[in-house]
């Protein structure tokens, strides 16, 4: 919907981002510390894990040159709250998705998909008891990660048990499927330039406010997430910085953000061998129909035609595989609009589309246009984007090797890791009503072709499909579609700013 413009009062000046109290995950991808592994840990010793959180040494988001050999980054869940003994109150005024946690209700289970096969129930952790405290996130140039990740782990010993070590494969930026990956991502607006105020932004951009990926700064509404503002007594060592918006609290989410994490389990062997059967053997078919699964090629081209409209985002290296949007392309003729990047990121501005002029602006904002109506379902990407850190775990097999069944009923699949300041407005809305919704874009009995779960919906009605929008003639409609993807494994978790961390493992 397009929105009235809000002016908004930020800071009378605009101070400069800290980047030094911000956990360097928000900024870099680690793209070159090309080994990693996530450890879940529970507290076993509330003070020694206290000690060890207090003096943890957490990469910041500072660049520094040469890079650091290593990262280590630190996220918390509620439960991980409450076993360090924060108080409930404070807790309490965390968002409430990230108190209850990803597999603490089951009508969030059921709009997240993760039902049937995805239940919390059968995960290897994160659900009941398994639901992990805390998570150290471990990053190292080549060669570099065992060293690390034993040292950290006798650190560790004294304060937490180890319940769960996510390894993880370098594959060199391609997906398991067989995709290269991590290409679109939204641009950060480090130097705050970027006006935070809730005015109707005609076109796609990729940049998107501070606030939308770290609290305690304004968001894409210009307004502030709700986040835990404390009185100054609660804070008597004055550790916390105090909130922009509201300079008479301290701000414990400044310079934090959600992360979640989602352990997705692929079957390569299962989707190259459903799409060879639909594509009836025939190999460029085949390749074709994955690509219209995915909505870009294997090697990240995507499938709509470049614009030179559509913004590059800055110093992004893979910017000419993002410059594009789906106006050129409003049927799904060229891309499905159920591909997987069409449902996560429309790409759709607050207006739906049409002309600049003063006239078709008023009729797409009053609603006059019936298709634009349509449109306007998807619109407002901007309040939608997702960070994405995930990393790839197990063999990678080729997708001509899946397709001959090498490594079939192997665990393999995606640390799915992104981060947000709303985790119901940004992940949980994108995977509950873009990618798992049967209801898209006046699409029915369908969801996301890598991701759904193919469970019927609403008394009985089919998930299981996949159309392809044709030129001359109705839909292409692929039908009985297996499921591809399975959960294995999530939890929501904050990740602090450096001084908040402090704050938390000292508070009573
Ligand atoms: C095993 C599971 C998944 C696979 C194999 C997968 C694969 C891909 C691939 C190949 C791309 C295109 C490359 C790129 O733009 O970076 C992509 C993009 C994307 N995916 Fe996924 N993905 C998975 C899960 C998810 C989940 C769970 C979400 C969100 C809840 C998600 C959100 C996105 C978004 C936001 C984009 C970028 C779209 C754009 O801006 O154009 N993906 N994914």
């Amino acid at each position: 919907m397009a929105r009235p413009a809000v002016s908004m009062a930020s800071a009378p000046t605009t101070p400069a981002v800290e980047l030094e109290d911000i956990q360097g995950l928000v900024r870099f991808a680690y793209k070159h510390h090309t080994e990693a592994v996530f450890l879940l840990l529970r507290v076993t010793d509330r003070a020694a894990a206290r000690a060890w959180l207090a003096r943890a040494a957490i990469t910041d988001a500072l660049t520094r040159n040469p890079a650091p050999d290593t990262a280590l980054q630190v996220g918390l869940t509620s439960g991980g709250l409450r076993a360090l003994g924060v108080a409930e109150d404070i807790i309490d005024s965390f968002s409430p998705e990230f108190v209850e946690g990803m597999a603490g209700d089951p009508s969030r289970s059921r709009r997240l998909g993760d039902q049937g096969a995805n239940d919390p129930t059968r995960w290897l952790w994160g659900s009941g008891e398994r639901v992990p405290h805390v998570a150290v996130l471990l990053y190292a140039l080549p060669g570099l990660l065992s060293g690390l990740q034993q040292t950290t782990e006798e650190q560790l010993r004294p304060g937490f048990e180890i319940t769960g070590w996510l390894t993880t494969t370098n594959l060199g930026g391609i997906e398991p499927f067989g995709f290269a990956d991590g290409i679109s991502q939204p641009e950060l607006d480090w130097s705050r330039q970027r006006p935070a105020c809730d005015i109707a932004q005609p076109s796609y951009v990729s940049v998107s406010c501070l606030g939308e990926f770290l609290l305690g700064y304004p968001n894409e509404y210009g307004l502030y997430t709700p986040r835990p503002l404390l009185e100054p007594d609660r804070d008597a060592e004055g550790i916390l910085p105090r909130a922009e918006d509201a300079p008479e609290s301290c701000d414990l989410g400044r310079n934090g953000s959600y992360l979640v994490l989602r352990q997705l389990g692929q079957d390569v062997s299962g989707f190259w061998q459903a799409l060879d059967r639909y594509a009836g053997g025939v190999a460029s078919r085949r390749e074709q129909l994955a690509s219209s699964m995915v909505g870009r090629k294997l090697d990240g081209q995507p499938i709509v035609t470049l614009q030179s409209s559509a913004a590059p985002a800055g110093d992004n290296p893979q910017a000419s595989l993002n410059a594009f949007d789906f106006r050129s392309d409003p049927q799904g003729l060229r891309c499905p609009l159920g591909a997987h990047i069409r449902r996560a990121n429309p790409r759709n501005a607050d207006l739906p589309p049409g002309g600049d002029g003063l006239v078709s602006q008023l009729v797409r904002i009053l609603g006059f246009d019936s298709q634009a109506r349509e449109q306007d379902l998807v619109a407002s990407t901007r309040f939608h984007r997702l960070l994405r850190r995930g990393r790839e775990y197990g063999v990678g097999v080729t997708p001509a090797q899946a397709l001959a069944g090498v490594g079939a009923g192997e665990d393999r699949g995606l640390h799915f890791v992104c981060l947000g300041a709303n985790l119901q407005r940004q992940f949980e809305f994108v995977q509950s009503a873009w990618l798992m919704s049967t209801k898209f874009d006046g699409m029915r009995e369908e969801s996301d072709p890598l991701l759904g779960n193919r469970r019927p919906v609403g008394g009985g009605m089919p998930a299981d499909r996949f159309s392809v929008a044709q030129p001359n003639g109705p839909s292409q409609c692929l039908t009985g579609l297996p499921q591809f993807v399975t959960v294995l494994g999530g939890a929501y978790f904050f990740l602090p700013g450096i001084r908040a961390l402090r704050f938390l493992s000292g508070t009573r």
